[in-house]
């Protein structure tokens, strides 16, 4: 059966989003648009797998909202919405947690990690966050679903979910009319090296928000000087830029910021170096830090003006959870059917 093409991804409410979290997620997002229908959501109850602070929370689950609409994402065309809004995502997320099996979840390096050696600490949650994800995508049996190299292990979870129940109802998905398979095996859409944006402090370390120093990172929200500031203060070493990107071999730093022109101006890398090869590193700095302050300063801008527009970006979420919530139920109900419980 061929299904609807369909385009799911979550980011954590988190403070502080930053040139990694635009290049690497929201720039595909804004370019999705196109050739999909899209749904992103800002996965509030995967925050709170870790304890937030429930002020906190609210204020970043705007932000993140604003960033989205600040960027492209168009809420009248796609869905924008916040995922505790739609029950039906804890919903499946049951069903999920029993189709998954306890092997599974303990081979997720993610929770492996995020534990560390407090496993008898941590909440329940963190160990089922992946069957919340797989939820969050089969519940709109989402096709696609772009994500970071980092999640493309929740995302294999998800296909072997979805996998594993239109194995163990296939009886029961055929006689209610649904076919041989209920859920689509989502896709992956993976972020390409050049959209991986390191710190500019250090460039072996991811760009990360809980990086101690700020100047590691260029917020969405800095304004154009501090931004031009953090691109000239970047760390480089003393060469001049290659003419060819194997040049770039063993130069983390150079290779991040001229990845990060790349990005920023939708060119090569290769092109990028024809243009400043062979020329100073403050040279290419200052274009950077130009093509740095116009594409971002706009972007920053507007997320500023929205975050104060709580009635604004409410309404968008309500709006967006509405129509996410519509489709979410469809599925709910099939699925009850599928499973056998009695329902109304
Ligand atoms: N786990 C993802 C992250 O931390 C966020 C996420 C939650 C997500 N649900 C999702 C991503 C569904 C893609 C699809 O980045």
């Amino acid at each position: 059966m061929a299904f609807k093409e369909r385009v799911f991804s979550g980011v954590q409410p988190t403070g502080n989003l930053h040139l990694g979290n635009y290049l690497g997620a929201i720039v595909k997002f804004v370019a999705l648009q196109e050739n999909y229908d899209c749904i992103y959501c800002v996965v509030d109850m995967h925050a709170i797998t870790v304890w937030q602070d429930p002020a906190e929370l609210k204020k970043t689950t705007r932000e993140v909202t604003a960033a989205f609409i600040a960027c492209g994402i168009d809420p009248q065309k796609h869905i924008i919405f916040n995922q505790s809004q739609v029950a039906e995502h804890a919903e499946l997320a049951w069903v999920c947690n029993c189709v998954a099996r306890m092997g599974w979840l303990n081979r997720m390096t993610q929770f492996k990690e995020k534990a560390g050696k407090d496993r008898e600490n941590v909440s329940v949650g963190l160990f089922v966050y992946p069957s919340l994800m797989a939820a969050d995508i089969l519940v709109y049996r989402a096709t696609h679903v772009p994500v970071g190299e980092d999640q493309k292990q929740h995302l294999e979870l998800s296909r072997d979910i979805a996998q594993k129940f239109n194995n163990d109802f296939a009886e029961s998905i055929r006689s209610h009319g649904f076919g041989d398979a209920f859920f689509p095996l989502p896709e992956p859409l993976i972020q390409g090296p050049a959209t991986r944006v390191m710190s500019l402090r250090d460039g072996s370390k991811k760009m990360s928000k809980s990086d101690a120093s700020d100047q590691s990172r260029i917020n969405l929200t800095d304004d154009a000087d501090t931004i031009a500031l953090k691109i000239r203060r970047a760390k480089t070493d003393p060469h001049p830029l290659p003419s060819e990107e194997k040049g770039l071999e063993g130069r983390p730093e150079a290779e991040n910021l001229v990845g990060i022109y790349a990005a920023l101006q939708g060119v090569s890398r290769a092109d990028v170096l024809k243009q400043f090869g062979g020329g100073q590193f403050s040279t290419f700095k200052n274009a950077l830090a130009d093509l740095s302050v116009a594409k971002l300063g706009p972007i920053g801008a507007e997320m500023k003006r929205l975050t104060q527009d709580h009635a604004y970006i409410d309404k968008v979420l309500a709006h967006g959870s509405e129509r996410a919530q519509a489709i979410a139920a469809e599925t709910m109900k099939a699925v009850k059917d599928i499973v056998g419980f009695v329902r109304r």
